[in-house]
């Protein structure tokens, strides 16, 4: 049986995968136009790795700005099956403290309606099943791996994904945090959806970075104090890419690669080949 692929998307402050081993770049082109950048394709130990810096190499790209379609789309053209989604969130709960690693199960859309955020569409009518977004045997490793790098990780919890750029304002916060979400970002949305639709399983290893400007006792979300938690957790996320590669040799037991099998309404004869 041919290896597995394992699709890793780097976000702020993972740009690259040094660990990687017999490496080359693959530019793929895409009916939805350009990828991020490149997909850095080698091997992770015995596993076929394919990492793509969600930003941009020099992290060019806004959350907005980032074709998530192609970004998706390539990954499934170079064979990937399984996404590990790598981001740096705000903390909307106390026990959730910078520098731990959240595992979340759920997504709450508050995007504006810009990102292109399905494979459907001109002629063909598609609804996947998207109750559970993330795929809990990857999740199950991937908590496992974190627990293996001696991180602080919680498995499960809410993750809010909002437009950005711009960090929240204190009221947004609040009602944010009154909702019960658990941590905040820009990126998620509709990575997860897209991932869906492709038949790739999606989980998100989120680095908690800040506690957003809900927190009375901390300073209010910046770039600045965003980079200093990455610099000191990246190696650590890398860790737990690591420890999941070594985890994920085998074949899917999980439902993530039949998403389509129900999910499309256009009559088979009238889809285009
Ligand atoms: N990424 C890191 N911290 C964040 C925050 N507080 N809000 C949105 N995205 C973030």
């Amino acid at each position: 049986m041919s290896q597995p692929v394992i699709g890793v998307i780097g976000g702020s402050g993972l740009y690259q995968m040094d660990e990687l081993i017999e490496v080359r770049e693959e530019h793929v082109e895409t009916p939805f136009g350009a990828p991020s950048d490149a997909y850095i394709c080698g091997m992770l130990g015995n596993v076929k790795m394919v990492f793509l810096p969600r930003h941009g190499r020099g992290h060019r790209l806004l959350p907005s700005e980032v074709n998530y379609r192609a970004n998706i789309y390539g990954m499934k053209t170079l064979g990937v099956e399984r996404i590990i989604s790598v981001s740096a969130v705000g903390s909307m709960k106390e026990a959730i403290v910078p520098g731990h690693i959240v595992i979340p199960d759920q997504f709450f859309d508050r995007t504006q309606g810009k990102r292109a955020s399905t494979f459907f569409g001109k002629g063909v009518a598609g609804h996947v099943q998207f109750a559970d977004p993330v795929c809990d045997d990857l999740a199950q490793v991937l908590q496992s791996s974190a627990k293996q790098v001696g991180a602080v990780v919680h498995k499960g919890g809410t993750y809010l994904c909002i437009e950005g750029p711009n960090f929240s304002t204190r009221a947004e916060s609040n009602i944010y945090r009154s909702w019960g979400v658990d941590i905040i970002g820009m990126t998620n949305i509709p990575e997860a959806r897209l991932a869906r639709e492709a038949e790739i399983c999606y989980a998100t290893v989120a680095l908690a970075t800040d506690y957003d400007c809900w927190h009375a006792e901390h300073d209010d979300v910046s770039v600045e104090a965003v980079i200093a938690i990455i610099q000191k957790n990246v190696a650590t996320a890398r860790g737990i890419i690591q420890a999941a590669a070594k985890q994920l040799g085998n074949a899917r037991g999980c439902g993530c690669g039949a998403a389509l099998e129900f999910a499309i309404m256009t009559d088979k004869s009238l889809i285009p080949e």
